[in-house]
């Protein structure tokens, strides 16, 4: 089967949201930073998933050519090919480790992506915007890319004099060579155009105001777009000419359209028009620091080339430790598999994702990380633990609202309460629950869409806790315990309608408790997939009722079976602080 026929047949009618993480440098292990990455694409691809009307499509994987990947290949004494193979497993066990439902893992060593690549320059050559040119500059190898003069300043280091990047702190080196160019500045003006025209290209808002003041106040300078064969001898050719190697970002940035199937279905007019059915164009998630390869070269890439620009860019920003970026070259780096050893997948998925500030820099603590996990068990799952006790009746309470027992509800708990100050409270915490519940996802999606994650999962805590207040307020336990000591002792017999009464009463704050730890759960999923089963298995939930059909009060009228017996352990388990 083709890729083309494979994808248009997969996504038959509707077309799919195609999310995208940056394909990840092979020079070193992965850490904390690029698992965020993923792990705000996958939240967003499984959010699409969650409704079934909707498909989607994530795309992840790593970025194998250039300097930096040969000079450490060169220093390790191996083939780069076998070190990307390595390191690109890496990031591979880490996306499967930590549940990131991708679609696709692609490697820019991939033989339909060179294909791509070929082409697309081929297209940029027919169209006279590629020229040869001699280049000279102070060229980054760790961050791949040229830096002007006053860009970088020089510094005393192990008694020597280097020149390093002003931004980055990376060492930059002089290089003078022939190299291919690619006239940027002939589309500026398109793209300034283009970015007034679509505020919401870039996303936060202020990312997007410094990429339009950048092109409006500099003229770009023309893009180098290969190498030397003699220097950089890890990359695809140039074709046509073998003593020229491809840049790697301009490699790079095309495994985006590879995925699609470019240029296959994809029909050619004076413009590259995208197929009705075809993933393109994509949302793409990035961190900041490689916006201007994304938000200024990548959509002249694609302006020049005659094809639609993507659909939006998310830029977020970085986590950092100790103060400074997280980053291999200064040996702050927090090991995601490390830490999930002790804490547990979703805890670390649930923590990023509930810190996920997109515009600010986050702060990664050990401290924060325990508190966020304690939330889970002392809230989600202890809301569980208090109705999944065997006092209580899960599966009964469900077919207590199946056969409309509770219609008359409001009336009956004024009447029937032992407290009956505290009715009014109760009243409304019950009303303001069953239409928070009955609004999450539509109040979540909003947030989710636009990727405002941290006020989603305000949301859905917001729930959480009106549950447990009303668990708190309403003390079903109370008569759990008239009901017993009935049974117990003869002499205080209630009559058998008290006995009814109180069993509807217990069988109501079961029956919200448990609705919401059911729809929590269900649109939790996308941030916690593994955790949230769990508490649905124990809820026995069908999994065909797990998506956002399923969200309103009422909509499952048969879980519960098993609930309450005595076997069940708790998902989660309290740890003992490792913090010293
Ligand atoms: O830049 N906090 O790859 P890369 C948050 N290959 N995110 C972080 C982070 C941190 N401390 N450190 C890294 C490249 N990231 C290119 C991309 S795309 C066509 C080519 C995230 O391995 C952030 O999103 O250096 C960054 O952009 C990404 O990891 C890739 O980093
Ligand atoms: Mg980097």
């Amino acid at each position: 089967m083709t890729l083309r026929y494979s994808l248009i047949k997969r996504f038959n009618q509707t077309k799919p949201f195609y999310v995208t993480t940056p394909i990840f440098y092979v020079n070193a292990s992965p850490h904390l930073g690029h698992l965020y990455s993923m792990l705000i694409a996958d939240t967003r691809s499984r959010w699409e998933k969650l409704n079934p009307k909707n498909s989607s499509y994530m795309l992840t994987g790593t970025d194998e050519h250039g300097l930096k990947i040969q000079t450490v290949a060169e220093k390790q004494g191996i083939d780069p090919k076998l070190l990307c193979d390595q390191v690109s497993k890496n990031f591979k066990d880490l996306s499967n480790k930590f549940n990131i439902d991708y679609d696709r893992f692609i490697r820019t060593t991939d033989q339909d992506h060179i294909k791509v690549t070929h082409y697309f320059w081929n297209i940029m050559k027919e169209k006279g915007l590629i020229e040869k040119g001699s280049h000279s500059g102070w060229y980054c190898v760790s961050d791949e890319t040229f830096y002007p003069e006053a860009n970088t300043e020089e510094i005393e280091k192990n008694g020597k004099t280097i020149r390093i990047s002003s931004e980055t702190k990376n060492e930059v080196i002089y290089q003078e060579e022939t190299n291919y160019f690619f006239k940027l500045s002939a589309f500026q003006d398109q793209l300034i155009k283009y970015l007034k025209e679509n505020p919401n290209f870039i996303k936060p808002t202020h990312r997007y105001k410094f990429i339009l003041n950048e092109l409006m106040t500099t003229k770009l300078p023309d893009l180098s777009i290969s190498r030397p064969s003699s220097r950089l001898k890890w990359s695809i050719e140039v074709p046509n000419d073998s003593t020229q190697k491809i840049y790697v970002w301009f490699d790079a940035l095309l495994n985006y359209l590879t995925a699609t199937g470019f240029p296959n279905g994809f029909e050619q007019d004076s413009k590259y028009v995208t197929p009705k059915n075809n993933l393109w164009p994509a949302t793409h998630i990035i961190g900041k620091d490689i916006i201007r390869f994304h938000c200024i070269y990548w959509p002249i890439f694609l302006l020049a080339a005659g094809i639609e620009l993507p659909k939006q860019i998310i830029v977020h920003s970085h986590w950092l430790c100790e103060g400074f970026k997280m980053s291999k070259s200064l040996g702050n780096v927090v090991d995601p598999i490390e830490m999930s050893e002790f804490y547990g997948i979703d805890s670390i998925r649930f923590f990023l994702i509930e810190n996920s500030n997109i515009d600010d820099d986050c702060k990664f603590s050990e401290n924060l990380l325990e508190r966020s996990r304690d939330s889970l068990l002392g809230k989600y799952c202890n809301l569980l633990s208090r109705i999944g006790g065997i006092n209580f009746n899960i599966e009964e309470s469900v077919q207590y609202y199946k056969n409309s027992q509770f219609n008359d509800i409001k009336t009956f708990i004024k009447n029937n309460s032992i407290k009956k100050e505290i009715v009014p409270t109760i009243l409304q915490i019950s009303n303001e629950l069953q239409e928070n519940l009955n609004n999450l996802y539509d109040n979540m999606n909003q947030k989710i869409i636009e990727f405002d994650y941290i006020r989603a999962i305000q949301l859905w805590w917001q729930v959480i806790n009106q549950a447990n207040q009303l668990f708190q307020i309403s003390e079903p336990w109370l008569y759990v315990k008239a009901l017993n000591s009935n049974t117990n002792h003869q002499s205080s017999r209630l009559d058998p309608e008290m006995i009814k009464n109180y069993k509807k009463l217990i069988n109501y704050y079961v029956y919200l408790c448990s609705e919401t730890i059911r729809i929590s759960s269900i649109l939790i999923q996308p941030i916690i997939p593994s955790l949230s089963n769990d508490i649905l298995n124990r809820l026995n939930v069908e999994p065909s009722k797990r998506n956002s059909n399923f969200v309103k009060i009422g909509k499952d009228l048969n879980y519960g079976k098993d609930a309450n017996s005595k076997i069940h352990k708790l998902p989660l388990q309290k740890l003992k602080s490792r913090i010293k």
